[in-house]
């Protein structure tokens, strides 16, 4: 079993060695803090499947792959060019990467040795883009949308119940909320989601707000956020 730090130094080296620029990877990857949150709650649950929602390029399966060697962990990300992410951004980074974001997590968790344990889903959760302007940067850019798919009633459907749902995707209201909806009745009894960027700057105000509108219709779940970490789960009766 690795440690979070270990795992995340060898993730980034990894990722840096073939070609990604450090402060990028980390601008848009989970940092060294959650990554420890993650390994800890992994480990007091000891989960036997987890569902990652929002990969980028593999720094948070990394992390799960590596401080949970027993988990089988489901995976989903549309695999766009590394550089739309940046290009979201409005270019903060100047990235010139017209490669997927899953051909380096693919890599990645080849390097690492730990791929046999990851089933990885090319798709969207629930949604695509459902705000404006993030959807016609990525079409301007050239991608066709209505060439990928809806994958995650049909990934739930298949791999339920998940003792955990990492869930890091599109970070807008109305796409945390239609996740939470989609995802929730596939947790395992007991089971937690963990929501990352829950802080109180726009993302996180953003994120907060989709949570708020998924507890609006379901007032049982409970709500706990530790720094940039959330939790959504159900109180033992
Ligand atoms: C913040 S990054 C994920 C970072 C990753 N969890 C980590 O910490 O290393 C968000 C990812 O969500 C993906 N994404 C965007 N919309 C999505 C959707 N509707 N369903 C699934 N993934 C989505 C993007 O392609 C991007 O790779």
């Amino acid at each position: 079993m690795n440690e979070p730090e270990v795992a995340y130094q060898q993730a980034l080296e990894i990722l840096t060695q073939k070609g990604l620029q450090r402060e990028f990877i980390e601008n848009a990857s989970l940092k060294i803090n959650h990554a420890r949150q993650l390994s800890e709650i992994g480990r007091e649950k000891k989960p036997s499947k987890i569902l990652e929602i929002g990969i980028f390029v593999g720094v948070s399966s990394a992390i799960l792959g590596l401080c949970l060697p027993e988990t089988h962990i489901v995976s989903i990300d549309p695999g766009l060019p590394v550089e739309i992410q940046d290009i979201l951004a409005v270019r903060k980074f100047d990235i010139q990467e017209k490669r997927t974001n899953l051909s380096f997590v693919l890599e990645l968790l080849n390097d690492l040795k730990i791929a046999d344990r990851f089933t990885l889903t090319k798709g969207f959760f629930s949604c695509c883009f459902p705000n404006q302007e993030d959807r016609e940067k990525v079409v301007n850019y050239g991608i066709k949308l209505d060439e990928y798919q809806l994958v995650g009633k049909q990934i739930c459907e298949q791999y339920q119940p998940f003792d955990l749902v990492f869930l890091d995707a599109d970070h807008r209201t109305s796409a945390v909320a239609s996740d939470l909806k989609l995802v929730y009745p596939y947790l395992a009894s007991g089971g937690k989601i963990i929501l990352h960027d829950v802080g109180l700057d726009y993302w996180g105000k953003q994120v907060r707000m989709g949570v708020e509108e998924f507890l609006a219709e379901n007032s049982h779940v409970k709500f706990e956020i530790e720094g940039e970490i959330g939790y959504l789960y159900e109180e033992d009766i």
